[in-house]
């Protein structure tokens, strides 16, 4: 696991946030996108509710952080909630969780009311928080088998329980070090067993893989993918990591402000959007009516001037389009420096519906980032 050892301590989120998928622009600027394999599994049409979350507010104040969200998840589904820091997501999930009080509104977790219910609703339940939480004096085993204890699983099963869930995450071989001594990505993958000690049905998850490496990400996709198959499990999950959503969830809510602006299969999201092609472009020195010049290009759905000689052109004809940017920019004498052809991302989903691109959301706001290990060398 030596990725794991080398994970990034700088907020990897920006710059990944358009989607972060294979997008190899080879050695003369030009590339083609293609299609990612998803990694979520089907959801039976008649599946039960697991979670139902009915006109919920939540109100800091005069401040409305949660504002009359709605959304049903049923059984098995792995479910997302996409937005930008400050969005509402984790004032979601502790509502959600029995943590913080509804202003207004309900939530059920597999039928039980949050409010009235709440002991029934935390037997039934696992949560991983999104600050990191497990104790980094504990060894891996310890820290799993405090939770069992907590949960009171049988002594008899607590092992059994503990051996299964470390080697399902990979940490088998770990379970005798110190926790301070594992990579974020490890001790992610370390929360997520310890967090199902106890056989929850539904799993809520506030951005485990925020702050991790892209190999680390990707291997906790891979272990909650790997968990969902062996047992059954709702999952919701918080990101801001657009291709974190569109891999792993079966429908993705997309909040704002506290609002829930869209609800869809990524497929559906994407489908929404006007064009189905996304034109990344940079030009040298373009003239200032260049901008409109594309916008008016036959197919063409929108522009966006992402910075200097960038645009990122939305279409409905993706090899038209290509060409009458190429001619344009060769009648025009304007030199074109790349060019990147790839489907709509969720990216494009959350600029149609919130008029605002996600990843400068993200760069505006304060980032979280992975906090040192002590027991390791710089
Ligand atoms: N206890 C609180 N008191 C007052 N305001 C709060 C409180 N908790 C959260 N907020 C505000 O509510 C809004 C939503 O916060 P929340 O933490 O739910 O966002 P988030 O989507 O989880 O963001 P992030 O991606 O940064 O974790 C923010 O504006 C936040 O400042
Ligand atoms: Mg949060």
């Amino acid at each position: 696991m030596q990725h794991d050892m080398n994970e990034d301590k700088n907020n990897s989120t920006v710059g990944k946030a358009n989607g972060g998928t294979t997008n190899s622009t080879a050695a003369n600027g030009f590339s083609v996108q293609g299609a990612e394999m998803s990694l979520r599994g089907e959801v039976a049409a008649n599946a039960p509710n697991a979670i139902e979350v009915d006109h919920i507010v939540k109100k800091y104040g005069d401040f409305t952080a949660v504002n009359d969200v709605s959304f049903v998840v049923k059984e098995g589904e792995i479910f997302g909630l996409l937005g930008p820091n400050g969005a509402g997501k984790s004032t979601l999930i502790r509502m959600m969780t029995t943590l913080i009080p509804i202003t207004s509104g309900a939530a059920r977790i597999a039928g039980h009311d949050v409010t009235k219910e709440a002991d029934s609703v935390r037997r039934t339940i696992g949560v991983i928080p999104q600050a990191l939480t497990s104790d980094l004096d504990l060894t891996v085993e310890e820290n799993m088998a405090i939770y069992a204890k907590l949960y009171d699983v049988p002594a008899k099963r607590r092992k059994e329980a503990i051996d299964e869930l470390l080697e399902t995450v990979d940490l088998t071989k770990w379970r005798g070090a110190q926790t301070k001594t594992l990579s974020g990505g490890m001790r992610r993958r370390l929360e997520i067993a310890r967090g199902l000690v106890h056989s929850p049905r539904i799993f809520f998850l506030d951005e485990p893989t925020t702050g991790l490496d892209p190999v680390s990400r990707v291997a906790v996709w891979e272990m909650l993918t790997n968990i969902k198959s062996k047992r059954k499990l709702t999952i919701l999950i918080t990101t801001h990591y657009m291709d974190e959503a569109d891999r792993l969830c079966n429908r993705i809510a997309i909040v704002d402000h506290g609002n829930l602006v869209a609800l869809d299969t990524p497929e559906a999201l994407k489908a929404a959007v006007p064009g189905s092609t996304v034109i990344e472009i940079q030009f040298d020195n373009p003239p200032e009516d260049w901008e409109e010049r594309l916008r008016g290009l036959p197919g063409v759905t929108s522009v966006q001037n992402e910075s200097a000689g960038m645009f990122r052109v939305l279409t409905a004809n993706g090899s038209g389009t290509t060409t009458d940017l190429v001619e344009m920019a060769v009648v025009c004498s304007v030199t074109l420096k790349t060019l990147t052809v790839q489907n709509t991302t969720l990216d494009d989903v959350f600029v149609h519906y919130t008029g605002r691109q996600l990843r400068d959301e993200l760069v505006k706001a304060h980032a979280f980032v992975m906090p040192p290990r002590p027991g390791m060398q710089p």
